[in-house]
């Protein structure tokens, strides 16, 4: 149901697909067109939005209003998403099919979007709000070598007491926005024995220690209208992507510092004891972070093709005798250090992937 065409903001009668929304693409309705400068509810700005949207019949998550609330366990539900998605749609002419998610200190790729827009996580309804150091907290929609994406500066963390599907709601919202392609950067400790600080790991695959253990952001009812309930995680990180970034490595005569292999995911927030440095590496694990993998099985759920970086930024300790240990500090600081060569590996193969 519309609340008006001069309000230019729906609200979701049960079954009624609404125009412009990802269920409306599905039921073959044409696309909504993007708001012009001259839009009676850009005119009248966000707060005549915010009034509509509190009008709607909506439920609530979290002290703020989420329409079709459902189930503890994923109270932001597919009408939420689309929420998010329209309110968005409204307010920007872009249309992203590239979302990079961007990793600790890794934030600057945003401010190199040409053309971009940023809007602030506290301003997005239905988003949760970063709280690290390092993680700022804008969606930035903008061009990146002529590609339309939208970059997440700032993620958020299952350790900031975020829960998965908390964490995971832009990966979906990228979804209904028209995004194909998630690339996503890290930072994160080396364990293989030839990784050294400044390295960026091209991620080949993952565990997900959390997921293993029942952390998992599909967990609860499946929402059918992102995927099935059982995906399949076995090619989760595109070949060919990886492949080119590889060679994309090369060109750029990154070869000496750029590696492919295993990340794993681990809860956080603390850095890993020696005793769990040495399983991680026992298990086949090349680096370890605190983030990615929930961001990662959400995008595989709902058919996106996924690419991911890690850049190492300390070595893990794995020797009693060592005098050396992690900090937050120490991260930021060798991420900072890499992070050009990073967002140039970045920005090459987005200019690299087709539309
Ligand atoms: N462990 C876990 N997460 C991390 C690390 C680490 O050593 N470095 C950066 N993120």
């Amino acid at each position: 149901m519309w609340l008006g065409p001069e309000a230019g903001v729906k609200t979701n009668a049960p079954g009624a697909p609404c125009p412009g929304s990802f269920s409306a693409r599905l039921a073959g309705l044409p696309p909504l067109q993007p708001l012009g400068p001259t839009s009676p509810a850009l005119l009248r700005g966000p707060s005549a939005v915010a009034e509509l949207l509190r009008r709607a019949p909506l439920g609530r998550a979290g002290g703020r209003a989420v329409p079709g609330a459902h189930h503890p366990l994923c109270p932001h539900s597919f009408e939420a998403c689309e929420q998010t998605t329209d309110w968005l749609l409204s307010r920007t002419r872009q249309r992203p099919r590239i979302a990079v998610i961007c990793g600790s200190g890794l934030g600057l790729l945003a401010d190199t979007l040409q053309s971009s827009e940023a809007f602030s996580y506290s301003e997005i309804p239905n988003f949760p709000s970063s709280t690290v150091a390092g993680h700022a907290g804008q969606l930035v929609f903008g061009e990146l070598q002529g590609k339309p994406c939208v970059c997440m500066k700032g993620r958020f963390h299952m350790y900031e007491g975020h829960p998965l599907w908390k964490v995971t709601f832009p990966v979906r919202v990228f979804k209904l926005l028209g995004v194909e392609t998630l690339l996503v950067t890290n930072a994160a400790g080396g364990l293989a024995e030839n990784y050294s600080p400044g390295d960026i790991m091209v991620i080949r695959d993952h565990v997900n220690l959390p997921g293993l253990a029942g952390l998992n952001p599909l967990l609860g009812p499946n929402e059918e209208r992102f995927g099935p309930r059982f995906p399949a995680l076995s090619n989760a990180y595109d070949k060919e992507l990886r492949v080119r970034a590889l060679e994309i490595s090369e060109q750029l005569g990154y070869s000496a510092f750029v590696r492919e292999g295993v990340y794993c995911m681990v809860g956080g927030p603390n850095f890993e004891s020696v005793a769990e440095a040495r399983m991680l590496r026992a298990l086949g694990v090349d680096a370890v972070g605190m983030s990615t993998a929930p961001e990662v099985v959400v995008a595989k759920h709902c058919g996106l093709r996924v690419f991911g970086l890690s850049l190492i930024t300390n070595t893990v300790v794995r020797d009693y005798d060592s005098e050396d240990s992690a900090s937050h500090e120490a991260v930021l600081e060798a991420s900072q250090a890499r992070a050009a060569a990073l967002q140039m590996l970045v920005t090459q193969l987005v200019g690299s992937i087709e539309p």
